[in-house]
């Protein structure tokens, strides 16, 4: 079956949790990690690789030494990445439980999190706890890419998650648009 086919069927699956019927395109991989400065980072996490677009992406930019492993919810799409990126620890668990899994990896703390999660498809609850996993994990001067579908930005979540970013980071910049993606969406490039 296809990436496409896949992740459409993960989406008919549930929904709210994968929050987009196809995968993102190259265009938008390039704008999550063209921003980084690849040789200060020694720990880098992924958040819902899906089928694995931005993992491959990643992939190619860290070191040798590097740390890097990412956390899907959906076992199927889990194991699709880890079937496109055989070098990547793909762990099968929600984002919230990220300070224990980085622990299990012998990490207190992590450099950046590239993430791909559906923000705006979100309850307020869900949003909290996972932003609150993350800054346990995420210290001042970490770095933080997410991106957002323009139309999610007509929607209470979305308004809510873009709020929540310029609130609580030091540095929340706008990605140009990736236009070849569908649909456009652009990236929020956040600094602790
Ligand atoms: C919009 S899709 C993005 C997939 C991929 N990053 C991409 O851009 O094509 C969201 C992904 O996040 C995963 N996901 C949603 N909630 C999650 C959670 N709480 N913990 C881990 N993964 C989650 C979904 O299963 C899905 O693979």
């Amino acid at each position: 079956m296809s990436h496409h086919a896949s992740f459409l069927k993960a989406f008919a699956r549930n929904s709210s949790q994968v929050g987009a019927i196809v995968p993102s395109s190259d265009q938008l991989a390039g704008l999550m990690i063209d921003w980084l400065d690849w040789d200060s980072i020694d720990c880098i996490i992924e958040y819902g690789p899906g089928t694995g677009v931005f993992t491959e992406a990643i992939s190619k930019c860290i070191s040798p030494g590097t740390t890097f492993f990412a956390i899907e919810r959906d076992p199927e799409l889990a194991g699709i990445t880890r079937q496109r990126c055989p070098e990547v620890k793909v762990i099968e668990a929600c984002v919230s439980e990220v300070a224990a899994l980085c622990q299990a990896e012998g990490r207190e703390k992590v450099d950046a999190v590239i993430c791909g999660l559906p923000w705006a498809a979100f309850s307020p609850e869900l949003q909290d706890k996972c932003l609150e996993a993350m800054f346990e994990v995420l210290p001042p001067g970490g770095k933080f890419a997410t991106f957002a579908y323009w139309q999610g930005l007509l929607l209470p979540a979305g308004q809510r998650f873009r709020k929540f970013l310029k609130t609580n980071f030091s540095s929340v910049e706008q990605s140009p648009t990736a236009w070849k993606n569908l649909p456009p969406a652009f990236v929020y490039r956040c600094e602790r």
